[in-house]
């Protein structure tokens, strides 16, 4: 048997709002995806994962969803759906959407018509239950809990327009496990689970007695996050999956206290793969890579790797901005396009976008911006329309401005701009891409090299980085496959640099 596509994909994260506007409304679509996805197969990835496109009064960017079973008419039709699943395919490329099960939003009809057992209802504490039931916070800010005209109040982990569901209710197990098969029936070949380690909580809801809960989200137990009772849920939706032909798979969210709690959610009869973000969180230095590979490939679960996506600052800028962070990005590219497993990409990501990290205030609408009382701006900068060309309104996202605007010096890292210049990092991710597909790759080795050098062998493959500030010399490098920076017959690497050769 062959192995499942998976395994070592390279999955394209489309932020559909941001990627390309089809009916110049000034947001990105689903037909607006189709019309690029020539772009897409022409750059090598092997499947796309499309960020939430459901019925949405977009309080958190369509992690709010109204009806899991229908598209937002600002992105399309349901038909628009099918027809992008159907043409991807015929692409080469599968397609991966977002369900989003630990919250709907305030809009959906459960909540709207009143079906509280549906959702975490609990009574205040204080004389006249005017204080919240415990002390859990929002990851978005203040407390996780709102009063509701009755007088009691409701949970919600994330925004209040997502209120949490109730997953100690079997009839919100059986409509998930209905909405999985309403996808599958549809085409798509899997999922990305929002939240994956947020719907148990423990039992009796205690408070967690921490100043700073924020501060410990995907580093320490919470109780809200990451309990055993979830696997109970992933084991029923193995089987919905693998009751359907081709590899249709599953990919979590879940921000786990360590990689070893992380891989429970890979266990065979579980989940397929969960996101890698310890690798996204390490510092540009040799041994914190080495440390968070060495972790993720020694716990023997699928690995997957990320660098940036729409809830983390964009890592060109992440990595020191700039010129410098420019090098890292490429570096980081080879880098992670090198390890075993899967990779995830985040759109933009391929054209060295930075952070926008000036976007006026009046446009900002990730809910973090009000929830922080304006200290933190939120998650926007990622999230910024795409340059496709370098002239145009929107810079060819759209025939008007887009819903965010684009930085002035956005029309040189334009995908057009790109295309056609052999040093762009356009350039890079393709021909690095193509490499990959054809290279083949032997067991994982680590190599012995300077502190500030990280470098391994698959085979004959090589893959080396320097991270240090000073150029090192390399002895016996074979055939230069492709370098992140010059790299010259001299077998000098110079600093935030990384080489293939096999
Ligand atoms: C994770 C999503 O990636 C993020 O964008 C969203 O705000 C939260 N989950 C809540 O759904």
């Amino acid at each position: 048997m062959t192995q499942e596509w998976w395994r070592d994909a390279v999955v394209y994260q489309v932020y559909v709002r941001s990627f390309a506007d089809s009916n110049g409304d000034g947001e990105g679509d689903l037909q607006g995806v189709r019309s690029r996805l020539p772009y897409l197969a022409d750059l090598g990835v092997d499947a796309i994962w499309l960020n939430p496109f459901y019925t949405s009064p977009l309080a958190d960017g369509g992690y709010d969803v109204a009806d899991y079973r229908a598209v937002d008419p600002r992105f399309g039709t349901l038909e628009d759906a099918a027809e992008l699943i159907r043409d991807a395919h015929t692409h080469g490329l599968r397609v991966i959407v977002d369900i989003v099960p630990n919250h709907s939003s305030d809009q959906h009809a459960w909540f709207r018509d009143g079906l509280r057992d549906r959702y975490v209802y609990r009574p205040g504490r204080g004389e006249n239950g005017e204080l919240p039931p415990n002390d859990w916070e929002s990851v978005f800010g203040g407390p996780a809990w709102t009063r509701t005209a009755e007088g009691d109040w409701y949970l919600h982990l994330f925004a209040p327009e997502q209120p949490d569901l109730n997953w100690e209710n079997p009839d919100v197990h059986a409509e998930f496990l209905d909405i999985l098969r309403f996808w599958l029936d549809l085409g798509v070949d899997g999922f990305r689970i929002d939240v994956a380690h947020g719907m148990v909580k423990a039992a009796g809801l205690p408070d967690v007695g921490h100043p700073d809960q924020n501060e410990m989200l995907g580093e320490e137990p919470l109780p809200y996050f990451d309990q055993d009772g979830v696997h109970d849920i992933y084991r029923t939706w193995r089987e919905v999956l693998d009751s359907y032909p081709g590899d249709r798979m599953a990919v979590a969210e879940a921000w786990a206290p360590n990689a070893e709690r992380t891989a429970l959610y890979v266990r065979p009869d579980e989940l397929h793969q969960a996101f890698n973000f310890h690798f996204l969180k390490a510092k540009w230095t040799a041994p914190a890579f080495r440390t968070v590979i060495d972790d993720m490939l020694s716990t023997g679960a699928p690995a997957t790797w990320v660098l940036s996506n729409h809830d983390v600052t964009r890592h060109v800028t992440r990595y020191g901005g700039g010129e410098t962070g420019w090098r890292r990005a490429r570096a980081a590219a080879l880098l992670m396009l090198a390890l075993p497993g899967s990779t995830y990409v985040y759109q933009g990501e391929e054209l060295g976008l930075p952070e926008v990290l000036d976007l006026p205030d009046e446009v900002l609408q990730d809910p973090k911006w009000e929830r922080s009382g304006h200290t933190d701006r939120g998650r926007d900068g990622c999230r910024v329309p795409l340059p496709w060309t370098s002239t145009g309104p929107s810079l060819g996202f759209s025939t008007g401005p887009g819903w965010l605007p684009q930085p002035e010096d956005w029309a040189k890292l334009s995908a057009a701009e790109q295309q056609t210049s052999p040093e762009s990092m356009l350039s890079l991710y393709r021909a690095v891409l193509r490499l990959r597909r054809m290279l083949s790759f032997g067991d994982f080795e680590w190599l012995e090299l300077p502190p500030d050098v990280l470098g391994f062998r698959r085979g004959a493959f090589h893959c080396v980085v320097n991270l240090g500030a000073e150029p090192v010399r390399l002895t016996e490098v074979g055939r230069v496959l492709v370098s992140s920076s010059r790299y010259g017959s001299d077998g000098i690497l110079p600093p935030d640099t990384a080489l293939w050769w096999a």
